[in-house]
């Protein structure tokens, strides 16, 4: 029996032989077939007018052996039919991110010679923004014609209407100009359109794409298009297409007057990110095939419409960032839905059991709403094929037993602020595959189970357990983990630093009780590593001198632990380095001078330790133009400061308070131009975006925000500024050595908010004026030795709110005005000739109000209220501001998304910053599409 069975399979290995074989032989023959020498020499032509780069013509070489000659068939992109030899199709996509591309100029009309041509695909190349040729509308062959992305410009050509054989045209992401679709009306067999990233100005477009007999998708993302009027619709409705994709085309309400007519077959549905308002119509309900309906991204209210519940092929139904609101809809069980994205409404209620009835569910995003209620096994019941769970940001209580097995092997759990502790949920010890744990901000304060960490699949990629009371270590993680953001922030985690995988980008420890020496992160390479904060733990040792090996890293924060030694020079290697945090350590020495590579800082911080050495001259604008933040509070800095340092034209933030700086104030402060101009905010926006790379889908692209933060004096106490650090322009030299007068430049500060210069030895007067420097709410210049009267000009600065001139030698009356006399008399205490309320009486005074005058200084003008917001404004109204940058990959897109979520979850948002956001990173995404 058994021998039988290897006899058996070895015939069948045999007979295995013999089709392969004769398939090769086969394949053999055809590849033997010769191009047409004509056609041969109209490729070489058409290779002569293109630059090649990256090697796309390394194969389309004449061979002077006899039988190799007329093999073009075998060139790159050739593709000759094997029975005529005529060359069929030639593809030639390039790709920009891998540098292998066509460029030129023009296109040779060659291409005419190969008659026979059926598919011609020239996208992803460089046309430097030349026309489509005309020419192309002589391929009368052709059935597929692809020029996406090629930097074409210019009108597109009619002649295309003449290729009447033509079943797909993507003429995409070009520069692309359409009066007029007429020319469309010739072309009977096209069933894929995509003219995404086109302005079409024919005011007929809809009526002439409609027409088309064969067509069932078409493309128009992020085209222009005039405002269509629904009457013009009738009677031109399609009865093939079935995909329409009409995001980012800022379409307002009136699209719902004529969508319903375009087509009674449409499947897919693509409407996001437009300006719809209005209810969900339930003419929806009459799209019976329907199967894919995206309204992400509108501004559409009311509650869902019951009547969606006709449409039994729904399988994806997005409806993410809108202000719709009501319970979650019950009406779903019937559906075979797949993929449900509630995501950033204003849902309430509970999450309804007969959500757990939805077996084919994949994707289930409802986070960000107001949800209220308990979770329990019952709303997973059916749920075995769930793939995404998001419930974060929500009111919604975990009530789970600790033995529940679940149905779902889950890849993307995200939890954030649902209440699932005290204990560590225990259920997610199931789940074999995660790439992404959230259990932010959900009230476990137990020990971190030990099986979290050998249960982590090598494909996890975002794990965030931060704002929790979680104990416990963390063990090295594996280098060969794919992660890229790990979080564990604010917790009680102890033990050392565990090592982190080469991939990670992110990684935040801070707030912990992590200690002794980091020393062992140089043992990997972290060539990926974009954000390091190992602050606020107790950490010991010397600062390790191998970042040369974090090449890429943008924040570094070792603040408030206690490592000692030099600042080591091997952070001049990070030129990428925009934020430094090293306060409150315990380190000496001087500042290295390769710091002054890494002109990208905009911060510096590195008050609270015991560096020593002058201020180096090499601290200029032309080495750090982006600086807005410097502080060297609190160390022992000493000999003069040096006018150098007024070359920081963006600084906003100087705190040298402190130290023992010596010598006279340079005059140059009025070169601070953000300091001068009160309008200017040096405000980027950290924030670090990325995407989950399987799952393309807009709610689950996740920002990662870094809040930048300075210690700074504020209203006389100490304080860690974060929401609105960028707003803050502070200028504090107080506690040094400084003599001399104040220099006169300082009323030119006129966006100032809080100076700073008490305890020194100043001397000499008040600046007359100061009244100049309207944006001021904390003055101090107490502890020095200041004489003369006090100028008028200081009570008209309407902002004032902390105001210190004790212990000087000031003379005369304090000038009367509601707000002078409004503060403390210790404000003025130490004056021994210093007079007026809030003082004692001055001698002979009367309530005569033109003796306020003699300190008149009348060119000034009073402006009250004109607009500028000043910080108390801003913080009495929450608004912040959040310091930093955006970078990404293909996580560009995702950051559209920050001004959304960031609203939505940890601060609110000051929405001229929002926009500038988007600006910033729309432009930035349609350039990378485009370019
Ligand atoms: C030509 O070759 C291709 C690929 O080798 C093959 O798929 C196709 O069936 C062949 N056509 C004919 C007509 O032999
Ligand atoms: C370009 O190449 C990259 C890297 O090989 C690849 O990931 C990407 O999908 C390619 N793009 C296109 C449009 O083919
Ligand atoms: C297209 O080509 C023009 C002309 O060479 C050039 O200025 C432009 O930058 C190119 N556009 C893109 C997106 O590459
Ligand atoms: C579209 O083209 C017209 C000219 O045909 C021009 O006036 C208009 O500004 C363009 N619109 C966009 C969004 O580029
Ligand atoms: C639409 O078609 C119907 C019947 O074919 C016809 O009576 C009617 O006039 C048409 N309407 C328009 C606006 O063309
Ligand atoms: C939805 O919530 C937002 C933010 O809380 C609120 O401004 C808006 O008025 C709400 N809309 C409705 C329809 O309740």
């Amino acid at each position: 029996m058994i021998e039988h069975h290897k006899g058996n399979i070895i015939i069948n290995f045999l007979v295995a032989l013999v089709l392969l074989c004769m398939k090769y032989d086969f394949a053999f023959a055809s590849a033997k077939v010769t191009c047409i020498e004509k056609e041969r020499e109209a490729l070489l032509t058409f290779k002569k007018g293109l630059i090649d780069h990256g090697g796309v013509f390394s194969s389309w070489r004449i061979e002077n052996v006899e039988n190799m000659k007329n093999e073009c068939c075998k060139w790159n992109g050739v593709f000759c039919s094997n029975t005529t030899g005529h060359v069929t199709a030639l593809l030639l996509p390039g790709n920009w991110s891998r540098d292998y591309y066509l460029e030129g100029n023009k296109i040779s009309s060659s291409l005419l010679d190969l008659h026979h041509l059926e598919n011609l695909d020239l996208s992803g190349n460089e046309f430097g923004g030349t026309k489509i040729p005309k020419f192309i509308g002589s391929l009368k062959n052709l059935r597929h014609l692809n020029l996406r992305q090629s930097n074409f410009s210019g009108i597109i050509p009619l002649q295309i209407g003449n290729i009447i054989n033509l079943q797909t045209l993507d003429i995409s992401s070009n520069d692309l100009l359409s009066e007029n679709l007429n020319w469309l009306s010739h072309l009977s067999l096209l069933s894929r359109f995509d003219l995404s990233y086109c302005n079409i100005s024919d005011p007929n477009w809809l009526q002439n794409i409609l027409k088309l007999p064969s067509l069932q998708e078409l493309y128009l993302q992020y085209s222009y298009f005039p405002e269509f009027k629904s009457t013009s619709l009738i009677n031109s409705s399609s009865k093939s297409l079935s995909i329409l994709d009409l995001t980012s085309t800022e379409l307002d309400s009136s699209t719902f007057d004529w969508l319903f007519n375009v087509s009674t077959s449409l499947t897919k549905i693509y409407l996001s990110n437009n300006r719809i308002k209005g209810q969900i119509p339930d003419a929806f309900a009459k799209l019976n095939f329907l199967e894919y309906l995206d309204l992400s991204r509108n501004m559409l209210e009311g509650e869902i419409p019951k009547s969606l519940k006709n449409l039994s092929h729904l399988q994806n139904l997005l409806l993410a960032y809108n202000n719709l609101s009501g319970t979650l809809p019950e009406m779903m069980k019937s559906f075979g839905l797949r993929q449900l994205s509630l995501r950033g409404n204003n849902f309430t209620g509970s999450v309804p059991e007969s959500l757990g009835q939805l077996s084919k569910l994949e994707f289930l995003d409802v986070s960000f709403n107001y949800l209220k209620g308990i979770i329990s096994e019952s709303n997973f019941k059916k749920l075995g094929n769930l793939k995404v769970l998001d419930l974060s940001f929500n009111s919604l209580a975990f009530n789970i037993s600790p033995d529940w097995i679940p149905d779902f092997d889950l890849d993307v759990i995200n939890l954030a602020r649902c209440e699932t502790g005290p204990g560590f949920p225990t259920w997610i010890r199931t789940q074999r595959s995660f790439s992404w744990l959230d259990l932010s901000n959900a009230g476990i304060s137990s020990k971190v189970p030990k099986w979290l960490w050998s249960n982590l699949s090598p494909g996890v990629q975002y794990l965030n357990l931060s704002h929790n009371q979680i104990s416990g270590t963390i063990p090295d993680f594996s280098p060969e983990m794919m992660f890229v953001s790990i979080d564990v922030s604010y917790n009680k985690f102890s033990g050392p630093v565990p090592l982190f995988p080469p991939s990670n980008w992110i990684f935040q420890l801070s707030q912990n009780m992590f200690s002794g020496p980091i020393s062992s992160i140089c043992d990997v390479s972290y060539g990926a590593l974009a954000l390091l904060d190992l602050s606020s733990n107790r950490l010991t040792g010397e600062i390790p001198n191998c970042w040369e090996q974090m090449s890429s890293l943008h924040i570094l924060n070792l603040g408030n632990n206690s490592f000692s030694g030099a600042i080591p020079h091997g952070l001049g290697s990070l030129l990428q380095l925009e934020t430094l945090h090293l306060r409150d350590n315990n380190l000496s020495g001087k500042l290295p001078s390769t710091l002054q590579n890494c002109s990208s800082l905009r911060m510096i911080d590195i008050g609270g330790n015991r560096l020593t050495g002058k201020i180096p001259g090499w601290i200029v604008g032309a080495n750090f133009p982006d600086m807005t933040h410097l502080s060297f509070r609190g160390n022992r800095f000493r000999g003069s400061i040096p006018s150098e340092i007024c070359s920081l034209t963006q600084i906003q933030m100087l705190d040298l308070s402190r130290n023992n700086f010596s010598g006279k104030i340079p005059q140059c402060f009025d070169n601070f131009g953000s300091l001068v101009d009160k309008s200017t905010i040096n405000s980027g926006m950290i924030g670090i975006s990325f995407q989950l790379t399987d799952y393309n889908v807009s709610s689950l692209n996740i920002v990662k925000d870094y809040i930048d933060y300075a210690l700074v004096q504020w209203k006389g106490q100490e304080l860690e500024y974060r929401r609105t650090l960028t707003l803050l322009k502070l200028v504090d030299l107080s506690g040094n050595r400084l003599v001399g007068d104040i220099p006169g430049s300082f009323s030119s500060l006129k966006g100032l908010i809080s100076l700073n210069l008490s305890r020194n030895s100043l001397t000499g007067n008040l600046n007359h004026d100061i009244g100049q420097m309207e944006m001021l709410e904390c003055l101090d210049l107490s502890s020095n030795r200041l004489s003369g009267t006090i100028p008028i000009g200081l009570a008209r600065l309407h902002y004032l709110a902390v105001l210190d001139l004790a212990n000087n030698d000031l003379t005369g009356k304090i000038p009367s005005s509601t707000q002078l006399q409004s503060f403390n008399a210790s404000a003025f205490a130490g004056n021994s000739e210093l007079c007026g309320l809030p003082l004692t009486l001055c001698p002979g005074d009367g309530p005569d109000p033109s003796t306020s005058n003699q300190f008149g200084d009348s060119d000034e003008e009073k402006d009250d209220g004109d607009g500028i917001l000043t910080l108390s404004f801003l913080k009495e109204f929450g608004i912040s501001i959040i310091v930093g940058f955006i970078f990404g990959f293909w996580g560009v897109v995702g950051s559209l998304l920050v001004k959304e979520s960031w609203r939505r979850t940890y601060f609110s948002f000051w929405d001229g910053i929002g926009n500038w956001l988007y600006v910033r990173t729309t432009v930035l995404w349609t350039k990378l599409w485009i370019s």
